[in-house]
């Protein structure tokens, strides 16, 4: 009988040997932690899709971040919801914005961890859309100009870096120079350059009230079918001054982390985004799956994929079996 002179189970004897030799690990240095903020005092409202996440006011969005920075999850990421939506997103770049104030009062109580703005407009239209609607369709041109404004506002509150997730063309572009001009030349643009028009958003949409009212995100958004268009996408942000590239979602889009790693040189983002974490949570929850570990696989296939920085709602919790040594 023939046995092959390697045989792979010889490294796999055991967990010293396992770990010696393991490619891929995971770090809290890699993860990023999103956050919902909204207006008032002493709210700390629960998502009913997405387990353990809150719409919280300003107050207990500090002692989440301060939480965060205590397990050493390096940055957060800010989404707003305003206090009344219009047909211009209003809400978006007023300087007592939802998004300005929590970015400034992080700033002040927990300096030292990053905090990274969402720039989109989808939470502060009435229509949901994530620019501004002209005849029935969203206007590219005529959204870039407020969706600069608004990256400058959240520059200008203290952020960190901004993050521009409303894949209108030119999006990067109209940023940098607009960050420029107002003096913030030094602040980075992590791009959502391949960002798919996905149902896995659908928990998120909940918790940032932020559905389309009426058609979907198809004109937009990319079509989940095509992974070449997904190079051009990053390679025009790129061009236009991005110095983080995301892929959008994670799990469903492992070949495109993997694509955007062998092509590019920067780093890469990936969102495990909210549909991602609540079918772990359900599967969890129906005793279907352990979802523990379900959730340290998922995230570390992110990270062989390719990807550096891991935006994740699973942050803290992965945190803590990270610091507990798993
Ligand atoms: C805003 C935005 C969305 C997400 C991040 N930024 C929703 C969307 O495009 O509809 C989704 C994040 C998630 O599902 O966790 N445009």
């Amino acid at each position: 009988m023939y046995f092959p002179a390697y045989r792979p189970r010889r490294l796999r004897k055991n967990e010293n040997f396992r770990r010696m030799i393991r490619e891929t690990k995971l770090s809290v240095d890699n993860f990023v932690y999103p956050l919902f903020a909204t207006f008032g005092k002493d709210v700390k409202k629960p998502i009913s899709s997405m387990p353990g996440n809150f719409q919280m006011s300003v107050d207990h969005l500090v002692i989440e971040v301060q939480k965060a920075k205590d397990l050493g999850i390096p940055a957060v990421l800010l989404f707003g919801i305003p206090e009344k939506k219009d047909e211009v997103a209003s809400g978006a770049f007023m300087k007592d914005g939802i998004v300005q104030q929590a970015v400034r009062r992080i700033k002040d109580k927990v300096p030292d961890v990053i905090v990274i703005t969402d720039v989109c407009l989808c939470e502060y239209t009435s229509h949901g859309h994530c620019g501004m609607v002209e005849k029935g369709e969203v206007d590219n041109d005529a959204s870039l100009e407020v969706i600069a404004e608004t990256a400058v506002s959240h520059a200008k509150s203290g952020a960190d870096m901004v993050a521009p997730s409303a894949m209108m063309d030119g999006q990067v572009g109209a940023i940098r120079e607009a960050l420029d001009e107002a003096g913030f030349e030094n602040l980075p643009i992590m791009a959502y350059s391949a960002k798919y028009a996905s149902c896995f958003y659908g928990p998120f949409r909940e918790a940032a009230e932020s559905a389309p009212q009426f058609g979907d995100r198809k004109a937009y958004q990319m079509d989940p079918a095509n992974g070449d268009e997904a190079i051009r996408e990053i390679s025009l942000d790129v061009e236009e001054g991005a110095d983080i590239i995301m892929v959008k979602p994670a799990l469903p889009y492992l070949d495109i982390i993997r694509r955007a790693r062998e092509e590019f040189d920067l780093p890469i983002a990936a969102y495990n985004v909210s549909g991602e974490f609540s079918m772990i949570k359900a599967a969890a929850k129906l005793g279907w799956m352990d979802g523990e570990k379900a959730m340290m696989e998922a995230l570390t296939s992110i990270k062989r994929a390719g990807a550096d920085i891991i935006i994740t709602y699973f942050a803290t919790e992965a945190a803590k079996i990270l610091r507990n040594g798993k």
